[in-house]
Protein backbone atom coordinates (compact mmCIF):
# COMPACT_ATOMS: atom_id res chain seq x y z
CA UNK A 1 0.00 0.00 0.00
CA UNK A 2 0.88 3.62 -0.02
CA UNK A 3 1.31 4.12 -3.83
CA UNK A 4 -1.32 4.17 -6.08
CA UNK A 5 -0.40 4.40 -9.34
CA UNK A 6 3.00 6.31 -9.03
CA UNK A 7 0.87 8.63 -6.73
CA UNK A 8 2.00 9.02 -3.12
CA UNK A 9 -1.32 8.89 -1.03
CA UNK A 10 -0.77 10.72 2.46
CA UNK A 11 -3.41 10.07 5.47
CA UNK A 12 -2.02 11.99 8.91
CA UNK A 13 -2.63 8.94 11.18
CA UNK A 14 -3.27 6.61 8.13
CA UNK A 15 -6.74 7.00 8.88
CA UNK A 16 -9.16 6.16 6.18
CA UNK A 17 -6.03 4.18 4.71
CA UNK A 18 -6.34 -0.19 4.02
CA UNK A 19 -3.06 -1.19 4.64
CA UNK A 20 -3.44 -4.61 4.04
CA UNK A 21 -5.66 -7.67 4.10
CA UNK A 22 -7.17 -10.07 7.17
CA UNK A 23 -9.52 -12.73 7.41
CA UNK A 24 -9.32 -12.02 11.44
CA UNK A 25 -12.32 -9.30 12.31
CA UNK A 26 -14.62 -6.94 10.27
CA UNK A 27 -14.65 -3.29 12.11
CA UNK A 28 -17.42 -0.56 10.66
CA UNK A 29 -17.82 -2.65 7.59
CA UNK A 30 -21.17 -1.93 5.83
CA UNK A 31 -23.76 -4.14 6.51
CA UNK A 32 -21.23 -6.22 8.64
CA UNK A 33 -21.71 -6.32 12.84
CA UNK A 34 -18.46 -6.42 14.50
CA UNK A 35 -17.57 -10.27 13.97
CA UNK A 36 -14.72 -12.74 14.62
CA UNK A 37 -13.80 -14.92 11.86
CA UNK A 38 -17.50 -14.27 10.34
CA UNK A 39 -19.07 -14.65 13.97
CA UNK A 40 -20.82 -11.70 15.62
CA UNK A 41 -19.92 -10.16 18.82
CA UNK A 42 -23.08 -10.26 19.95
CA UNK A 43 -23.72 -13.70 19.59
CA UNK A 44 -19.97 -14.58 20.96
CA UNK A 45 -20.65 -12.14 23.93
CA UNK A 46 -24.00 -13.62 24.98
CA UNK A 47 -23.44 -17.40 24.18
CA UNK A 48 -19.41 -18.35 24.46
CA UNK A 49 -16.95 -17.77 26.85
CA UNK A 50 -13.38 -15.98 26.74
CA UNK A 51 -11.61 -19.51 26.00
CA UNK A 52 -13.32 -20.20 23.04
CA UNK A 53 -12.92 -17.06 21.22
CA UNK A 54 -8.94 -17.37 22.40
CA UNK A 55 -9.01 -20.72 20.32
CA UNK A 56 -11.00 -19.53 18.12
CA UNK A 57 -8.62 -16.14 17.13
CA UNK A 58 -5.93 -18.26 17.86
CA UNK A 59 -6.85 -21.98 16.04
CA UNK A 60 -9.23 -20.47 13.51
CA UNK A 61 -12.28 -21.84 14.20
CA UNK A 62 -14.35 -22.47 17.42
CA UNK A 63 -13.46 -25.68 19.11
CA UNK A 64 -15.93 -28.54 19.92
CA UNK A 65 -16.37 -29.54 23.68
CA UNK A 66 -13.77 -32.11 24.02
CA UNK A 67 -11.41 -29.21 22.50
CA UNK A 68 -12.50 -26.81 24.67
CA UNK A 69 -11.94 -29.42 27.74
CA UNK A 70 -8.73 -30.21 26.48
CA UNK A 71 -7.72 -26.35 25.52
CA UNK A 72 -8.87 -25.03 29.35
CA UNK A 73 -6.53 -27.65 30.68
CA UNK A 74 -4.09 -26.65 28.71
CA UNK A 75 -4.10 -22.80 30.17
CA UNK A 76 -4.53 -24.33 33.26
CA UNK A 77 -1.26 -25.93 32.99
CA UNK A 78 0.29 -22.77 31.61
CA UNK A 79 -0.29 -20.53 34.61
CA UNK A 80 2.99 -21.25 36.44
CA UNK A 81 5.76 -19.03 35.63
CA UNK A 82 9.48 -19.51 35.83
CA UNK A 83 11.92 -19.13 38.88
CA UNK A 84 13.38 -16.52 36.75
CA UNK A 85 10.62 -14.41 35.25
CA UNK A 86 9.12 -14.67 39.32
CA UNK A 87 12.65 -13.20 40.68
CA UNK A 88 12.27 -10.66 38.07
CA UNK A 89 8.86 -9.77 38.41
CA UNK A 90 9.73 -9.61 42.42
CA UNK A 91 12.68 -6.75 41.20
CA UNK A 92 9.79 -4.11 40.23
CA UNK A 93 8.42 -1.06 42.15
CA UNK A 94 4.94 -1.20 43.54
CA UNK A 95 5.25 2.31 41.88
CA UNK A 96 5.69 0.93 38.33
CA UNK A 97 2.46 0.86 36.26
CA UNK A 98 1.30 -2.97 35.81
CA UNK A 99 1.35 -2.10 32.23
CA UNK A 100 5.11 -1.95 31.99
CA UNK A 101 5.27 -4.92 34.47
CA UNK A 102 3.36 -7.01 31.58
CA UNK A 103 5.64 -5.54 29.25
CA UNK A 104 8.44 -6.16 31.25
CA UNK A 105 7.34 -9.80 32.38
CA UNK A 106 6.87 -10.64 28.38
CA UNK A 107 10.50 -10.18 27.55
CA UNK A 108 11.34 -11.67 30.28
CA UNK A 109 9.63 -14.71 29.31
CA UNK A 110 10.90 -14.35 25.72
CA UNK A 111 14.83 -14.81 27.43
CA UNK A 112 13.71 -17.84 28.58
CA UNK A 113 11.30 -19.60 26.57
CA UNK A 114 12.87 -18.53 23.33
CA UNK A 115 11.12 -18.78 20.33
CA UNK A 116 12.94 -21.01 18.83
CA UNK A 117 13.43 -20.63 13.96
CA UNK A 118 9.62 -19.40 14.73
CA UNK A 119 8.73 -22.68 16.05
CA UNK A 120 4.57 -23.13 16.25
CA UNK A 121 3.89 -19.35 17.87
CA UNK A 122 0.64 -20.67 18.25
CA UNK A 123 2.00 -22.42 21.58
CA UNK A 124 3.15 -18.78 22.78
CA UNK A 125 0.26 -17.65 22.21
CA UNK A 126 -1.62 -19.85 24.61
CA UNK A 127 1.50 -19.35 27.23
CA UNK A 128 0.88 -15.86 26.96
CA UNK A 129 -3.14 -16.68 27.12
CA UNK A 130 -2.16 -19.07 30.34
CA UNK A 131 0.10 -16.61 32.62
CA UNK A 132 -0.25 -12.75 31.66
CA UNK A 133 -2.97 -12.63 34.86
CA UNK A 134 -0.28 -14.88 36.78
CA UNK A 135 2.49 -12.17 36.10
CA UNK A 136 0.17 -9.34 37.04
CA UNK A 137 -1.09 -10.32 40.01
CA UNK A 138 1.88 -12.10 41.10
CA UNK A 139 3.85 -9.11 40.99
CA UNK A 140 0.92 -7.07 42.62
CA UNK A 141 0.80 -8.76 46.01
CA UNK A 142 4.30 -9.21 46.09
CA UNK A 143 5.59 -5.29 45.46
CA UNK A 144 2.64 -4.39 48.09
CA UNK A 145 3.28 -7.52 50.97
CA UNK A 146 5.91 -9.35 49.94
CA UNK A 147 4.10 -12.27 49.57
CA UNK A 148 4.80 -14.90 46.95
CA UNK A 149 1.07 -15.64 46.86
CA UNK A 150 0.29 -19.64 45.24
CA UNK A 151 -0.55 -19.37 41.49
CA UNK A 152 -3.10 -22.52 42.21
CA UNK A 153 -7.07 -21.95 41.86
CA UNK A 154 -9.56 -23.85 41.37
CA UNK A 155 -11.06 -21.10 38.91
CA UNK A 156 -10.95 -23.02 35.35
CA UNK A 157 -11.02 -19.37 33.60
CA UNK A 158 -9.08 -17.02 32.39
CA UNK A 159 -11.41 -14.52 33.97
CA UNK A 160 -12.35 -16.64 37.29
CA UNK A 161 -8.57 -17.11 38.14
CA UNK A 162 -7.88 -13.43 37.70
CA UNK A 163 -10.31 -12.40 39.94
CA UNK A 164 -9.93 -15.78 42.55
CA UNK A 165 -5.33 -14.80 42.53
CA UNK A 166 -6.67 -10.91 42.77
CA UNK A 167 -8.87 -10.61 45.80
CA UNK A 168 -7.95 -14.21 47.44
CA UNK A 169 -11.72 -15.10 47.09
CA UNK A 170 -14.06 -17.25 45.11
CA UNK A 171 -15.51 -14.63 42.80
CA UNK A 172 -19.42 -14.36 42.42
CA UNK A 173 -20.72 -15.92 39.20
CA UNK A 174 -22.13 -12.39 37.73
CA UNK A 175 -18.47 -11.09 38.46
CA UNK A 176 -16.65 -14.31 36.71
CA UNK A 177 -19.16 -13.72 33.81
CA UNK A 178 -18.67 -9.78 33.58
CA UNK A 179 -14.98 -10.45 33.38
CA UNK A 180 -15.38 -12.89 31.05
CA UNK A 181 -18.02 -11.10 28.23
CA UNK A 182 -15.58 -8.29 28.92
CA UNK A 183 -12.50 -10.35 27.92
CA UNK A 184 -14.51 -11.66 24.52
CA UNK A 185 -15.22 -7.69 23.69
CA UNK A 186 -11.24 -6.83 24.31
CA UNK A 187 -9.98 -9.75 21.83
CA UNK A 188 -10.12 -8.60 18.93
CA UNK A 189 -10.70 -5.42 16.53
CA UNK A 190 -8.75 -5.62 13.04
CA UNK A 191 -5.75 -2.74 12.90
CA UNK A 192 -6.14 -1.44 15.69
CA UNK A 193 -2.99 1.00 16.90
CA UNK A 194 -1.42 -1.54 19.03
CA UNK A 195 -2.65 -4.79 16.36
CA UNK A 196 -0.76 -2.64 13.79
CA UNK A 197 2.51 -2.14 15.95
CA UNK A 198 2.73 -6.03 16.73
CA UNK A 199 1.93 -6.35 12.81
CA UNK A 200 4.51 -3.80 12.08
CA UNK A 201 7.35 -5.89 14.12
CA UNK A 202 6.47 -9.03 13.15
CA UNK A 203 7.03 -7.60 9.02
CA UNK A 204 10.28 -7.28 10.05
CA UNK A 205 10.89 -11.11 10.57
CA UNK A 206 10.65 -10.71 14.67
CA UNK A 207 10.14 -12.86 16.95
CA UNK A 208 6.66 -13.44 18.82
CA UNK A 209 7.37 -11.75 22.13
CA UNK A 210 9.13 -8.72 20.33
CA UNK A 211 5.64 -8.15 18.72
CA UNK A 212 3.47 -8.89 21.97
CA UNK A 213 5.97 -6.12 23.83
CA UNK A 214 5.21 -3.57 21.02
CA UNK A 215 1.73 -4.23 21.44
CA UNK A 216 1.65 -3.35 24.51
CA UNK A 217 3.86 -0.15 24.68
CA UNK A 218 1.11 0.84 22.11
CA UNK A 219 -2.31 0.02 23.96
CA UNK A 220 -0.66 1.63 27.17
CA UNK A 221 -1.65 5.61 25.59
CA UNK A 222 -4.58 6.95 26.86
CA UNK A 223 -5.90 7.25 22.87
CA UNK A 224 -6.00 3.80 23.08
CA UNK A 225 -6.25 1.08 25.63
CA UNK A 226 -5.06 3.26 28.26
CA UNK A 227 -8.76 4.83 28.31
CA UNK A 228 -10.47 2.74 30.45
CA UNK A 229 -8.06 4.07 33.30
CA UNK A 230 -8.53 7.82 32.27
CA UNK A 231 -12.50 7.37 32.39
CA UNK A 232 -12.37 5.65 35.71
CA UNK A 233 -10.43 9.17 36.66
CA UNK A 234 -13.12 11.30 35.56
CA UNK A 235 -16.34 9.08 36.63
CA UNK A 236 -15.18 8.47 40.23
CA UNK A 237 -15.19 12.51 40.59
CA UNK A 238 -18.81 12.96 40.69
CA UNK A 239 -21.60 11.42 43.35
CA UNK A 240 -24.24 12.68 41.33
CA UNK A 241 -25.22 12.99 37.77
CA UNK A 242 -25.51 16.57 37.75
CA UNK A 243 -21.94 16.91 39.43
CA UNK A 244 -20.93 15.56 36.57
CA UNK A 245 -22.86 17.62 34.01
CA UNK A 246 -21.19 20.33 35.25
CA UNK A 247 -17.94 19.34 35.02
CA UNK A 248 -18.05 18.26 31.45
CA UNK A 249 -19.34 21.31 29.81
CA UNK A 250 -16.17 22.70 32.15
CA UNK A 251 -14.33 20.21 30.34
CA UNK A 252 -15.93 21.33 26.46
CA UNK A 253 -14.55 24.74 27.61
CA UNK A 254 -11.17 23.78 27.81
CA UNK A 255 -11.43 21.70 24.91
CA UNK A 256 -10.48 18.73 26.21
CA UNK A 257 -10.70 15.33 25.65
CA UNK A 258 -13.30 12.96 27.40
CA UNK A 259 -11.20 9.63 27.30
CA UNK A 260 -13.50 6.55 26.62
CA UNK A 261 -15.48 8.67 23.95
CA UNK A 262 -15.41 8.31 20.16
CA UNK A 263 -13.83 5.77 17.65
CA UNK A 264 -11.44 6.34 14.60
CA UNK A 265 -13.55 3.91 12.43
CA UNK A 266 -17.00 3.71 14.20
CA UNK A 267 -19.06 7.27 13.34
CA UNK A 268 -22.27 6.48 15.54
CA UNK A 269 -21.34 4.16 18.22
CA UNK A 270 -19.48 1.29 19.11
CA UNK A 271 -21.25 -1.91 19.30
CA UNK A 272 -19.16 -3.12 22.24
CA UNK A 273 -20.45 -0.67 24.29
CA UNK A 274 -24.23 -1.93 24.99
CA UNK A 275 -23.01 -4.88 25.81
CA UNK A 276 -21.03 -3.77 28.88
CA UNK A 277 -22.76 -1.22 30.14
CA UNK A 278 -25.70 -3.60 30.73
CA UNK A 279 -23.07 -5.39 32.60
CA UNK A 280 -21.85 -1.75 34.30
CA UNK A 281 -25.98 -1.51 35.22
CA UNK A 282 -26.29 -5.00 36.81
CA UNK A 283 -23.49 -4.77 38.80
CA UNK A 284 -23.91 -1.32 40.10
CA UNK A 285 -27.49 -2.48 41.55
CA UNK A 286 -25.05 -4.55 44.76
CA UNK A 287 -22.42 -2.01 44.90
CA UNK A 288 -21.83 0.81 47.52
CA UNK A 289 -20.66 3.04 44.49
CA UNK A 290 -24.37 2.49 42.74
CA UNK A 291 -24.02 6.45 41.71
CA UNK A 292 -21.25 5.38 39.16
CA UNK A 293 -23.42 4.76 37.12
CA UNK A 294 -26.07 6.82 36.76
CA UNK A 295 -23.08 9.66 36.54
CA UNK A 296 -21.68 7.60 33.57
CA UNK A 297 -25.10 7.01 31.82
CA UNK A 298 -25.12 11.13 32.48
CA UNK A 299 -21.97 12.22 30.80
CA UNK A 300 -22.63 9.58 27.94
CA UNK A 301 -25.86 11.51 27.57
CA UNK A 302 -23.76 14.75 27.46
CA UNK A 303 -21.45 13.99 25.10
CA UNK A 304 -24.16 12.92 22.46
CA UNK A 305 -26.54 15.50 22.86
CA UNK A 306 -23.92 18.30 22.96
CA UNK A 307 -20.87 16.67 20.90
CA UNK A 308 -22.73 13.80 19.17
CA UNK A 309 -19.75 11.77 20.16
CA UNK A 310 -20.72 8.01 21.55
CA UNK A 311 -18.83 5.60 24.19
CA UNK A 312 -16.76 3.04 23.03
CA UNK A 313 -15.78 -0.33 24.99
CA UNK A 314 -13.20 1.64 27.24
CA UNK A 315 -15.89 3.33 28.59
CA UNK A 316 -18.35 1.54 30.54
CA UNK A 317 -15.52 -1.06 31.31
CA UNK A 318 -14.59 1.11 33.50
CA UNK A 319 -17.57 0.93 35.58
CA UNK A 320 -17.97 -2.66 35.27
CA UNK A 321 -14.42 -3.56 36.24
CA UNK A 322 -14.80 -1.52 38.94
CA UNK A 323 -17.55 -2.75 40.07
CA UNK A 324 -15.76 -6.44 39.71
CA UNK A 325 -13.31 -5.26 42.41
CA UNK A 326 -10.39 -4.58 40.19
CA UNK A 327 -7.69 -1.79 41.20
CA UNK A 328 -8.03 1.32 38.10
CA UNK A 329 -4.54 1.08 36.96
CA UNK A 330 -5.12 -3.43 36.39
CA UNK A 331 -8.04 -2.13 34.06
CA UNK A 332 -5.83 -1.63 30.74
CA UNK A 333 -3.63 -4.67 31.79
CA UNK A 334 -7.05 -6.89 31.16
CA UNK A 335 -7.33 -5.17 27.87
CA UNK A 336 -4.06 -6.99 27.20
CA UNK A 337 -4.80 -10.59 28.66
CA UNK A 338 -7.65 -10.30 26.60
CA UNK A 339 -6.05 -8.46 23.08
CA UNK A 340 -2.77 -11.07 23.21
CA UNK A 341 -5.61 -13.40 21.51
CA UNK A 342 -6.33 -11.22 18.62
CA UNK A 343 -2.56 -9.90 18.39
CA UNK A 344 -1.40 -13.61 18.39
CA UNK A 345 -3.61 -14.21 15.26
CA UNK A 346 -2.26 -11.11 13.54
CA UNK A 347 1.17 -12.12 13.87
CA UNK A 348 0.25 -15.44 12.50
CA UNK A 349 -1.11 -13.74 9.82
CA UNK A 350 0.90 -11.33 8.99
CA UNK A 351 3.88 -13.73 8.78
CA UNK A 352 1.84 -15.51 6.18
CA UNK A 353 1.82 -11.78 3.89
CA UNK A 354 6.37 -12.06 4.41
CA UNK A 355 6.50 -8.49 3.70
CA UNK A 356 8.05 -5.55 5.12
CA UNK A 357 5.88 -2.75 6.06
CA UNK A 358 7.17 0.90 5.52
CA UNK A 359 5.52 3.57 4.76
CA UNK A 360 6.74 6.55 2.85
CA UNK A 361 6.90 10.26 4.86
CA UNK A 362 6.79 13.64 3.60
CA UNK A 363 10.06 15.84 4.20
CA UNK A 364 9.03 18.88 6.38
CA UNK A 365 12.43 19.59 7.02
CA UNK A 366 15.27 22.21 5.88
CA UNK A 367 16.68 22.76 2.61
CA UNK A 368 20.14 21.59 1.41
CA UNK A 369 22.85 23.46 3.84
CA UNK A 370 27.13 23.00 3.20
CA UNK A 371 28.20 21.57 6.31
CA UNK A 372 30.49 24.13 8.48
CA UNK A 373 33.44 22.40 10.28
CA UNK A 374 32.87 22.64 13.59
CA UNK A 375 35.50 25.20 14.47
CA UNK A 376 33.78 27.87 11.84
CA UNK A 377 30.63 27.48 13.56
CA UNK A 378 29.11 30.45 15.55
C1 LIG B 1 -9.67 1.91 21.64
O1 LIG B 1 -8.88 1.53 16.79
C2 LIG B 1 -9.48 0.67 17.55
O2 LIG B 1 -10.16 -0.22 17.11
C3 LIG B 1 -9.25 0.86 19.03
C4 LIG B 1 -10.12 0.05 19.98
C5 LIG B 1 -9.74 -1.44 19.97
O3 LIG B 1 -10.59 -2.27 20.36
O4 LIG B 1 -8.60 -1.76 19.65
O5 LIG B 1 -11.50 0.20 19.70
C6 LIG B 1 -9.85 0.44 21.46
O6 LIG B 1 -8.54 2.36 21.59
C7 LIG B 1 -10.87 2.82 21.80
C8 LIG B 1 -10.51 4.31 21.80
C9 LIG B 1 -10.01 4.71 23.16
N1 LIG B 1 -9.60 6.12 23.18
C10 LIG B 1 -10.30 7.08 23.75
O7 LIG B 1 -11.39 6.86 24.28
C11 LIG B 1 -9.66 8.43 23.75
C12 LIG B 1 -10.67 9.51 23.44
N2 LIG B 1 -11.04 9.42 22.05
C13 LIG B 1 -10.43 10.21 21.11
O8 LIG B 1 -9.28 10.89 21.39
C14 LIG B 1 -10.67 9.85 19.65
O9 LIG B 1 -12.01 9.68 19.46
C15 LIG B 1 -9.87 8.68 19.06
C16 LIG B 1 -8.37 8.81 19.35
C17 LIG B 1 -10.36 7.36 19.60
C18 LIG B 1 -10.07 8.69 17.53
O10 LIG B 1 -9.51 9.85 17.05
P1 LIG B 1 -9.47 10.34 15.54
O11 LIG B 1 -10.12 9.39 14.62
O12 LIG B 1 -8.08 10.76 15.25
O13 LIG B 1 -10.42 11.62 15.60
P2 LIG B 1 -10.06 13.06 16.18
O14 LIG B 1 -9.29 12.97 17.43
O15 LIG B 1 -9.38 13.82 15.05
O16 LIG B 1 -11.47 13.64 16.48
C19 LIG B 1 -12.36 14.16 15.48
C20 LIG B 1 -13.20 15.23 16.14
C21 LIG B 1 -12.35 16.31 16.78
O17 LIG B 1 -13.11 17.49 16.78
P3 LIG B 1 -12.78 18.63 15.69
O18 LIG B 1 -11.34 19.00 15.89
O19 LIG B 1 -13.03 18.00 14.34
O20 LIG B 1 -13.75 19.72 16.04
O21 LIG B 1 -13.97 14.66 17.22
C22 LIG B 1 -13.56 15.25 18.45
C23 LIG B 1 -12.17 15.83 18.19
O22 LIG B 1 -11.86 16.86 19.07
N3 LIG B 1 -13.42 14.15 19.43
C24 LIG B 1 -13.58 14.28 20.73
C25 LIG B 1 -13.37 13.01 21.24
N4 LIG B 1 -13.14 12.16 20.25
C26 LIG B 1 -13.17 12.87 19.13
N5 LIG B 1 -13.83 15.33 21.49
C27 LIG B 1 -13.91 15.13 22.83
N6 LIG B 1 -13.73 13.91 23.41
C28 LIG B 1 -13.46 12.84 22.63
N7 LIG B 1 -13.29 11.66 23.19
Amino acid sequence: MGQVENRMIKAAGLAGVVAGDTAISTVGKEGLDLNYRGYSIGDLAEHSTFEEVAYLLIYGKLPNLSELDIYRRKLVGLRDMPRELKVSLEQLPSGAHPMDVLRTGVSVLGCLEVEMEFGDVREHADRLVGCLGSMLVYWYHFSRTGKRISLVSEETTVAGYFLDLLSGETPTDKHRRCMDVSLILYAEHEFNASTFAARVVTSTMSDYYSAIAGGIGALRGPLHGGANEKAMELIEQFTTADEAERELRAIFERKEKVMGFGHRVYRDSDPRSDIIKAWSRELSGGSEKAYLYPVSERIEKVMWDEKRIFPNLDFYSASAYHYCGVPTEMFTPLFVMSRVAGWSAHIIEERGVGKLIRPSAEYTGPQPKSYQPIEKRS
